[in-house]
Formats: C-alpha cells, sequence, structure tokens
C-alpha cells in the first residue's frame, strides 16, 4: 500500500502557508527537508518544560535533559542499526562528522584517502587539508564512460597504501547511489576503514551499519526531518576508543589537573562542551517518525514522482545523471541550453513559490571537471505530491518559453 500523502502533509505546518497567495511546492530537500509537527513539539517541550543542561545537573530538570539525550540516542541507534549507543556521536551536521574523523584518525605522510570524483566540498576539503598538513594522499576513483561509479576502478585503486576510504553514498548532484555494501567489503579485504557521507542516503535509503560493515558513517538531521544543525557521526566502538578527541573542553573529561587530563569514553569525549540539546532531542524524534513512515515507502514514492517529471519534461532539457529515474532517487538535477541555473530557479520560485536550488551544490570540482557550471535541482520527499510535480513540469515549460 503506498503513502497517504495528504494525511501525512496535515503533519508539516509549512504545507498549509502561502505565499502571494499561492502554496508552496518545496523541491529543496536535498538541501533541507521541511519539519513535523511532532519534531516541532519535541523542541518546544524542552524549551517549554526543561530547558537546562545535560549530563551535569543532577537536579530534576537536568534528569529530564537526560532522559531526553539517552532516548534520542537509542532512537538513532535504532534508525542505523548501531550495535550500542556509545558508537552514536551528536554533531552539528555531516561536515562535523568528516571533519572530526580527518582530525583525529591515525593517518600518516604518504596515507591514501580514496573517494570518488564527486564528492561533497565537506568530503573533499577535510582531506584536502589532512594532505597539506600532514602529507596523506587524497585520491580519486575515476567514473565509468557514461560517468556512474565503477567499481572495478574501485577496486584497481584499492593498494596498500589506501588506509581510509571516505566517501559518499548517494550524491546530491545527480542522486545516483553507488554500491556501498559491495565498496566496504573490498576496502575491508584490503584492510582499508570506510567512511561513508550518507548525507544523502540517510534521509530515503535503508542504511544498516552493522549490516554495511562500515567503520564511520556521518549525516546530517536536517535533511532527515530534523532541526538545523543537527547531525550524527557512528564510528566502530573500538575505532572510537583508540581515537583522540576532536574539540577537548567541558564534558570530554573524567579529571584533569594543571596539567593533564583524563578522557572520558566515547561518546562523551567527542561531544565538548554544552550541547544542543533541543536539536539533539528533536532529532531522536525525527528518526522515530521515518522510521513509523518506513524508507521503502519513501523511495518508492519518490521515484514515482521522479518519474512523472522526468516522463514531463526530460525530453526538453539535460539531464545531469542517468535518464533513468530509478536510478536518481529522489533528484532531477537539469540544465536548460547555456541558460544560467539560478535564472531557471528564480523564475520557478517568482511564477509559482517552487523551491529548487541551482548552482554547484558544493560539487564544484564535478563541475569544473565537466565544465559545468551547476545545475539546478528539484529534489523530492515522501510529503511532496504528483499533483506538484505536475505544476513544476507545466512551470518550467513556461519558464523555457521565456528564455529559449
Ligand atoms: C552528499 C553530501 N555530503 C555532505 C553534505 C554536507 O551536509 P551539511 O552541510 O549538513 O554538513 C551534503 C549537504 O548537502 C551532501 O549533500
Amino acid at each position: 500500500m503506498g503513502l497517504n500523502v495528504e494525511k501525512i502533509r496535515e503533519d508539516f505546518p509549512v504545507m498549509k502557508r502561502e505565499i502571494h497567495g499561492k502554496p508552496i511546492i518545496y523541491f529543496d530537500n536535498a538541501c533541507m527537508t521541511m519539519r513535523p509537527v511532532q519534531v516541532i513539539e519535541k523542541i518546544n517541550e524542552y524549551y517549554n518544560e526543561y530547558p537546562a543542561c545535560g549530563e551535569r545537573s543532577s537536579h530534576k530538570l537536568g534528569k529530564r535533559v537526560d532522559e531526553g539525550v539517552d532516548q534520542a540516542r537509542e532512537s538513532l541507534k535504532k534508525f542505523i542499526g548501531a550495535r550500542h549507543t556509545k558508537e552514536v556521536i551528536f554533531t552539528k551536521n555531516t561536515t562535523e562528522g568528516i571533519n572530526l574523523v580527518a582530525n583525529t584518525i591515525d593517518l600518516n605522510k604518504g596515507d591514501v584517502v580514496l573517494g570518488t570524483d564527486r564528492e561533497h566540498n565537506s568530503n573533499l576539503l577535510p582531506w584536502q587539508k589532512l594532505a597539506s598538513l600532514a602529507g596523506t594522499k587524497h585520491e580519486i576513483v575515476d567514473p565509468n564512460p557514461d560517468d556512474t561509479f565503477s567499481i572495478e576502478n574501485f577496486e584497481k585503486k584499492m593498494s596498500r597504501d589506501v588506509k581510509l576510504v571516505s566517501i559518499i553514498h548517494t550524491s546530491n548532484v545527480d542522486g545516483t547511489t553507488i554500491p556501498i555494501k559491495e565498496v566496504i567489503k573490498i576496502a575491508h579485504d584490503h584492510k582499508a576503514l570506510v567512511l561513508v557521507d550518507a548525507a544523502q542516503s540517510i534521509p530515503h535509503h535503508d542504511v544498516n551499519v552493522r549490516k554495511l560493515d562500515a567503520d564511520f558513517l556521518a549525516f546530517s538531521g536536517h535533511k532527515m526531518l530534523g532541526p538545523s544543525g543537527t547531525g550524527v557521526l557512528y564510528g566502530k566502538e573500538h575505532l572510537l576508543k583508540k581515537m583522540p578527541p576532536f574539540m577537548v573542553g567541558g564534558g570530554t573529561v573524567e579529571d584533569t589537573t594543571h596539567t593533564n587530563a583524563t578522557f572520558d569514553e566515547p561518546p562523551d569525549k567527542f561531544e565538548a562542551g554544552l550541547q544542543n540539546y533541543a536539536g539533539i532531542i528533536g532529532l531522536g524524534e525525527a528518526a522515530r517518525y521515518l522510521m513509523r513512515i518506513g524508507k521503502d515507502n519513501i523511495q518508492k514514492h519518490e521515484i514515482a514522482l521522479n518519474r512523472r517529471v522526468t516522463d514531463g519534461v526530460g525530453d526538453l532539457v539535460d539531464i545531469i545523471g542517468p535518464n533513468e529515474p530509478e536510478k536518481r532517487s529522489g533528484i532531477f538535477s537539469f540544465n536548460y541550453k547555456k541558460v544560467d541555473s539560478h535564472e531557471i530557479s528564480m523564475m520557478l520560485d517568482e511564477m509559482e513559490n517552487i523551491c529548487t536550488r541551482a548552482g554547484a551544490h558544493c560539487v564544484h570540482s564535478w563541475f569544473n571537471a565537466h565544465n559545468i557550471n551547476g545545475s539546478c535541482r528539484a529534489s523530492f520527499y515522501f510529503y511532496n505530491t504528483p499533483e506538484e510535480c505536475d505544476k513544476f513540469v507545466d512551470t518550467l515549460k513556461k519558464v523555457i518559453d521565456v528564455v529559449k
């Protein structure tokens, strides 16, 4: 049975809003999703009922915060299939999770970190920086001639020097997903660790860290119904234990003297200072909401929407990525001739409140390598409707009539 989207939409207050007498068609979900009332209420609950500090204060309000954070960590553990809550570190986004690993993992001069040709800047710059500071190397797997991920090229790249594969799971440029389980198996056969950038996969696909055998996995809460500025870094417990803390300060130590410190166990040693308690507690609620909806349902629905848009307007534009919508998850990224993607995106917004994203989507390296300035990206989620897709198709045709 499909999703009851009409009922689901009742959970999202923003969907009742109109701007200049027209509803908002939100197709910028790869950047940030909307939030259901359940998440908003959970954030408000914190501020209204127990807006205190966690893990330090033994008063009743402090204990409520601890309970809220523990419950959220337990939900996130379940959401990704981790073994233990110790393996769930709260961060402010995917970027922070990847930086945490880049700043604490034991890599030395000559060690290679391997990625694809379409890593988000957040999974490229930390490795470029490490290369310049520590003499490591960042190398790239060439794609297939049709520009899809090549498992053969990946395997060829795996040498004894590759110590870490830090790799995108689903691309925010074209929506394609790499065979991550196979990638992890090959990397482990070569004794390399794997960090999965799951920012674009976790909101849409079932991602189970134990089944995948991922060593690290980073994602953002705001791309999966959670509060903005929230995220998670998963790491296998034995690896996290060996790693030094990234940020140090309050909450990370068991004890200090004027000259020394003994650090806590994970996750505490990686969560320095007072935390975004409202955000963490709201993120727990977002994970529970998504578990109720089910990732299979989400995927089926957004691929149906992507097919509707591809059938409606795919022949008129240049699609970034494969033509088949099944291979692009919820992403329809395109260009019309040489027209600036920002112009198209702005016209869609001005004409019908259609929110898309234009530009290089923080993957400048891929666009530069292809000599393309950027793209206009429509990205769907389970609360979007076929009618919204039809409106997008009609409006894009009108935009094309104007700019052609
Ligand atoms: C694939 C991918 N990785 C990393 C990020 C960075 O996410 P954040 O800005 O939430 O840290 C994004 C954001 O768009 C992304 O799409």
